[in-house]
């Protein structure tokens, strides 16, 4: 079961073969799938051979093979984690019941909607990266980007099979809808915001893989309690790739940073004009980065009150984060939590039905697992010997979804008027000649061993090769 054959047309872990109708469906949607990788995948790649890691089983240990593949060979597929005997639904108005193979009549609509908003996240970000292989800092970098590009291709494969398997006609229309919308199009945009923004040089592509990639973990955490058994045993193995996106961007950041102190303590100056001049990014810019990317992610959890939200966890579809770990009812009729409002000119706090503030409960986890990261980075800065700090902004800042949406708060929580918050946006939020310098710094380089001069190399290769390893092989 865990094995993953590829010899098969579509390599899988779940018996395929045995379905003809919907092998038969998925092998009419692979082409398209593909036409869309050859239009909107990276650019310039097929002839490029990169060492890249392939799922070869599901197990825990070792489904991971790695090798040079060359881009347009690479396979994508269906892998499922293994069933878990007896599972329970175990939280919700279900509780306790068997979990479900197939998708309930009642709740076909939800979960449709659940998937392909997931599903439409995946091929949107491979779309938002795609130039990025033009500007590679390095072999190494290169290589991780295009880690990151396949595996959200196969997440799209994810998706799109349980479409296909689970929904019918209606799935496989929703198919073919997530290779037509387009990344940042006016016509037919992908549907979540954040994924129609640009990602148009490194450090967003860094922030990107930290701070949004890291919303899809929490999204597939909270789907993996699913009661939807197959969408549960999906979501759990694609967790297991996103953890290597959100270390690309957590360690491309943290690298960023540490070359950035190295000229500081060089040039004895944190004056950023001087430190541009020197060709690395001073830290007031990395910090707008970091509020931009962090400020647009938090509204993918959607309106802090949503009665969505509460339909979605009591008819069992989406859990909370690590729900199996929390002790309480797992039915939370009758509790509250608190959400923020604005009443005059301060934020203040307000008790609302805790079911219907089930994305702010979510945010918050997120806010917490962000805020450990920049903790992190902020090591990087205090073992350089420099006092300066990175921090995250208010939850309040920049928000363009819920009760916050188009309030003007300040990075440390203070409600501005529309005035006041023009006059001091470009300290908060890269402003175009932010994104002008950033994007003056970007250029290729590709001798292995090499890097750009604004990013340090890493501390170890992939998958213990060496940093100067030939990470991509050019045709
Ligand atoms: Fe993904
Ligand atoms: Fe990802």
């Amino acid at each position: 079961m865990s094995t993953i054959d590829y010899s098969e047309k579509i390599p899988n872990n779940v018996n395929l073969g045995e379905d003809r109708a919907l092998k038969r469906a998925l092998e009419q949607w692979q082409p398209g799938y593909l036409q869309w990788w050859q239009e909107m995948g990276p650019v310039e790649t097929t002839d490029a051979q990169v060492y890249l890691r392939t799922a070869v089983s599901v197990d825990p240990q070792g489904w991971a093979q790695f090798g040079h593949v060359k881009m347009s060979d690479y396979r994508w597929g269906i892998f499922l984690n293994p069933a878990q005997e007896g599972r329970k639904i175990h939280f919700g108005d279900h509780l306790g019941e068997d979990v479900w193979q197939d998708v309930p009549g009642e709740h076909r609509a939800n979960l449709r909607r659940i998937i392909v908003t997931q599903g439409d996240t995946e091929p949107a970000s491979v779309e938002q990266q795609r130039h990025l292989g033009q500007t590679a800092p390095s072999q190494y970098d290169l290589r991780n980007l295009f880690q990151v590009n396949v595996e959200e291709g196969r997440h799209l494969w994810a998706m799109v099979y349980l479409l296909h398997k689970h929904f019918g006609r209606d799935g496989r229309e929703e198919g073919e809808a997530l290779l037509q919308r387009r990344s940042g199009e006016t016509d037919n945009p992908r549907i979540l915001q954040a994924f129609n923004e640009p990602t148009p040089d490194w450090l967003s592509f860094f922030m990107f893989t930290y701070f949004t990639d890291r919303d899809g973990k929490f999204q597939l955490c909270a789907l993996a309690e699913s009661s939807f058994e197959p969408l549960a045993r999906t979501t759990k193995f694609m967790l297991t790739e996103e953890a290597h996106h959100m270390f690309v961007g957590e360690s491309g950041v943290a690298r960023v940073i540490q070359r950035t102190c190295q000229l500081m303590n060089e040039l004895k100056t944190d004056d950023p004009a001087r430190l541009r001049a020197a060709g690395v990014i001073d830290l007031p810019t990395l910090q707008r980065y970091l509020n931009f990317h962090f400020s647009v992610t938090i509204d993918l959890f959607g309106a802090d009150q949503s009665s969505n939200a509460a339909i979605f966890y009591s008819s069992g579809l989406k859990g909370r984060y690590e729900e199996g770990r929390r002790v309480d009812d797992h039915l939370l009729k009758g509790q509250t939590y608190k959400v923020l409002a604005v009443d005059g000119t301060q934020l203040v706090e307000r008790e609302v039905p805790m079911l219907n503030a089930l994305n702010e409960v979510l945010r918050d986890d997120y806010i917490r697992d962000s805020v450990a990261g920049v903790e992190r980075w902020n090591r990087v800065i205090a073992k350089a010997g420099l006092p300066h700090r990175l921090t995250v902004p208010h939850k309040a800042f920049h928000r363009n979804i819920g009760t916050l949406a188009g309030v003007k708060v300040s990075p440390d929580g203070l409600v501005l008027t529309a005035t006041e918050w023009q006059a001091r946006a470009d300290e908060w939020l890269p402003s175009a000649a932010d994104r002008a310098f950033v994007a003056s710094l970007m250029g290729r380089v590709v001798e292995p061993g090499h890097f750009a001069h604004w990013i340090a190399p890493p501390a170890i290769g992939i998958n213990r090769q060496p940093v100067d390893f030939e990470y991509v092989r050019f045709a």
